[in-house]
């Protein structure tokens, strides 16, 4: 059971500082679920978009589009991992809606903003939905494969020039996954491609460094080869090099210093996530994976013994920070924050979640649908059919095509 440590609220609070947090036991299951619960109320309690007025998919300032399509991401592990349904009409609205009238994740308003990696957050929230049979809409996020008609003018775009190394990753990632998804050895191909032409990147980001991590993982799962096998165990041992101090995730580029920006008090949650899903396909990597994942979650929970402020308006003494290793709140909390320790939390009980299926497995038709993954049969959506579930796969197929031009561009700079 998750409880407020009140009795140590008002002893320790005074003396030294609000001492409430989530109380987790980490070897139970159900409290684990309830402190994500929590943490995900505490989330979602700044999210709007299903407000009459508001749009679906929005964050408000002075959150980006593409934060709130990754947290969707979230979300939809968050269904997949606990089974709670609390969130998943307003995922599916807050996906349809921003798909776009050609549902293509290029909604008109956010093209002329957004860089590839923003929609690439959005295509991998697409495909994780598809990977995990996230309940489908009635009407599919994507009823079409095409390719981006703006590419010529993306190099204008404002998040072109300096998140090379993050765009590339999404679209090694997503092709690493399309490539399992559907069997199609084109995206394979150029997962490999891209892969090459990446090999001096210097992970600076976690974020960075994980949406490799994964895709290797993808790439290695697929073809069981020696080649994938050794760079996947290279990129988690920089990873874990680089990113984890005394085992608990962090980011060493700015949180040290004070300095994260909002985007980037949100790029650890993704690496968590990303490490996550590689223990599943690489089943390998649990031993050093899985320690990490629980130390991380643990530290975490700590952190969220945080007050009611004007960027947290969850449960009292529940806003997490950002800064893990205080294991208590550190004076930073947001929407990112929130993101990254329901990250942690949530991912400790990752391993016990069903595998990402694929449409020869699990994805094809509507009798084994749902094989390994929570009853859900309460939404007013269609029946899950092969259509719809490609045609979530269409939608980031289309991402893909335009992310391959635009890397093409970076190439002949
Ligand atoms: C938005 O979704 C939340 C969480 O499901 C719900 O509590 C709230 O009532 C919804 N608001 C509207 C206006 O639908
Ligand atoms: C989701 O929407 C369906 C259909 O409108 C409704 O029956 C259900 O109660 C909603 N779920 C939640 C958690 O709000
Ligand atoms: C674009 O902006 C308009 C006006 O704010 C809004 O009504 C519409 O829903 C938005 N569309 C998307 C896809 O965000
Ligand atoms: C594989 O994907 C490529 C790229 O989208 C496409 O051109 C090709 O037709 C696909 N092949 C099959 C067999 O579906
Ligand atoms: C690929 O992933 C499946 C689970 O989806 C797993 O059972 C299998 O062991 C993985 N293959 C390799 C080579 O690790």
């Amino acid at each position: 059971m998750v409880r407020i440590a009140s009795f140590a609220s008002t002893l320790a609070g005074v003396l030294l500082h609000t001492a409430t947090a989530l109380e987790v036991n980490f070897d139970n299951q159900g409290d684990v679920f309830d402190a994500a619960s929590t943490i995900a109320f505490g989330l979602m309690r700044s999210y709007t978009g299903n407000y009459t007025g508001d749009v679906p998919g929005n964050l408000p300032d002075p959150y980006f589009w593409w934060e709130a399509g990754a947290m969707f991401g979230h979300l939809v592990d968050y269904w997949h991992i606990t089974g709670d349904e609390s969130y998943v009409n307003q995922t599916v609205q807050a996906i349809v809606h921003q798909s776009g009238d050609l549902r293509d994740l290029m909604p008109k308003n956010q093209t002329h903003t957004e860089g590839n990696d923003d929609q690439g957050f959005w295509a991998m929230s697409v495909m994780a939905a598809a990977e995990n049979n996230f309940p489908n809409p009635r009407r599919p996020a994507a009823i079409r494969v095409q390719r981006r008609p703006e590419m010529a003018n993306l190099p204008i775009n404002k998040g072109f020039n300096y998140k090379n190394a993050i765009s590339n990753g999404c679209f090694f990632n997503l092709a690493a996954r399309l490539a399992r998804y559907t069997g199609n050895s084109t995206y394979a191909e150029w997962a490999e491609k891209v892969y090459d032409w990446e090999t001096e990147t210097e992970f600076l980001w976690s974020y960075n460094a994980g949406i490799h991590l994964h895709g290797a993982a993808v790439m290695y799962n697929l073809t069981g080869s020696d080649v994938w096998k050794q760079r996947l165990d290279g990129l988690l041992a920089t990873t874990v090099e680089i990113f984890f101090k005394d085992s608990v995730a962090f980011e060493q580029a700015c949180e040290p210093f004070k300095v994260c920006n909002i985007d980037q008090r949100s790029f650890k949650g993704y690496l968590l996530r990303w490490m996550s899903a590689t223990t599943h396909l690489a089943p390998h990597t649990i031993d050093i994976i899985r320690p990490l994942l629980r130390a991380s979650g643990e530290a975490a929970a700590l952190a969220c013994d945080g007050p009611l402020n004007p960027d947290f308006k969850g449960h009292a003494d529940t806003a997490c920070g950002q800064d893990w290793s205080r294991r208590t709140f550190d004076g930073f909390s947001g929407v990112g924050e929130q993101m990254n320790a329901l990250a942690a939390v949530m991912y400790t009980q990752g391993g016990a979640s069903a595998a990402p299926v694929t449409l020869g497995s699990g994805g094809t038709s509507q009798s084994d649908a749902n094989a390994g993954a929570p009853e859900k049969s309460k939404y007013d959506f269609a029946p899950i059919e092969t259509r719809d579930r490609v045609a979530a796969a269409f939608v980031t197929l289309a991402i893909c095509l335009g992310v391959v031009v635009s890397a093409v561009f970076m190439i002949m700079d």
